[in-house]
């Protein structure tokens, strides 16, 4: 493998895998990939993708197999516990916070069943994927409970016996209502984040990397960004503007045959409602577009 092509892991399949593919697409990467082949090359751009298992990304990445790696904040967090118990050195710094793969790390109880709460977990059992975190919460919390080490099908364990409760991911919460699970407490939120490795020293890889984190932050905030168009009274101006969230200083332009009406034109780096528009024809605004943004450098 080319030592000057960066790799970035991501999701083989699963939550994060569409979002992604998709984000990278977003930053210019055209990448060619024959079906079931766990690795993409970019034809435009020195970046190869690495598809594996999201648990695996991190090590990847601390390992300096990955540059970059796009996995979900729960996975970072108990791989970083994991790391500093065994008093190995943290190799991966987070670089950004996506806008995909929400979800909360959430106890879950059997429907049928006394054990609703973790008050009336003490001395039972919890089967979990993500034993370091829970094992931090548990014990900060003063919980007495036994944490078990499940990987996969672990909304099984309390119907095989083998747990009182489980700790697991909640997204839609389709998964727990299919297995008769009742969702408790939440004790952590993730989402998709952007991991770097450490130990990137070549000049090169540096600054392609620069380049796509900055890409990567220009498509977040335009996802959200609208440019909005107006015309306007010359001298509500300045409320108009203060009406539009996320605003820099508007482009003010001269309308023929007119001197009270200016046309306004202005970047809202959040979503314009309804009522924003309505607020703003209240101003004296007229003829507002809401256009969206396709791409943003700033
Ligand atoms: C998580 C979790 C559940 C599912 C919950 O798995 O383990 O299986 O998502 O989502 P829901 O509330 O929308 O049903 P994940 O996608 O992380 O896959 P993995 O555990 O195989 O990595
Ligand atoms: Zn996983």
């Amino acid at each position: 493998m080319n030592k000057k092509r960066i790799k970035i892991a991501i999701q083989k399949s699963g939550r994060l895998a569409d979002h992604s593919s998709d984000l990278l697409k977003k930053c210019g990467l055209v990448v060619s990939r024959n079906k079931g082949q766990l690795i993409g090359y970019a034809e435009n751009m020195p970046f190869d993708l690495l598809f594996v298992r999201d648990d695996d990304i991190p090590s990847l990445v601390k390992d300096n197999l990955a540059d970059l790696g796009i996995v979900g904040l729960n996975v970072v967090l108990e791989k970083q516990f994991e790391y500093t118990n065994s008093t190995q050195k943290e190799l991966f710094s987070i670089e950004e916070y996506l806008d995909f793969g929400q979800c909360r790390l959430s106890f879950a109880y059997p429907e049928v069943g006394d054990i609703q709460s973790l008050d009336q977990l003490a001395n039972k059992k919890v089967a979990t994927s993500y034993p370091f975190i829970v094992s931090d919460y548990l014990e900060r919390e003063n919980f007495d409970v036994e944490v078990i080490k499940f990987s996969g099908a672990l909304e099984l364990a309390p119907s095989l016996g083998s747990a009182d409760a489980i700790c697991d991911l909640v997204s839609s919460g389709r998964t727990l209502r299919v297995h008769n699970l009742n969702e408790g407490e939440s004790i952590l939120e993730s989402t998709a984040v952007v991991i770097k490795s450490q130990n990137i020293l070549d000049p090169f890889k540096q600054e392609w990397i620069r380049k796509l984190l900055e890409r990567i932050s220009g498509v977040l905030q335009v996802r959200e960004s609208k440019y909005v168009m107006m015309h306007a009274p010359r001298n509500s101006i300045d409320k108009i503007t203060e009406l539009i969230p996320g605003t820099e200083s508007p482009t003010i332009i001269p309308l023929e045959g007119t001197d009270e009406t200016v046309a306004l034109h202005v970047v809202c780096k959040e979503d314009v409602f309804w009522e924003t528009l309505e607020n703003l024809k209240q101003e004296g605004a007229s003829s507002i577009l809401v256009v969206p943004v396709e791409k943003m450098l700033v």
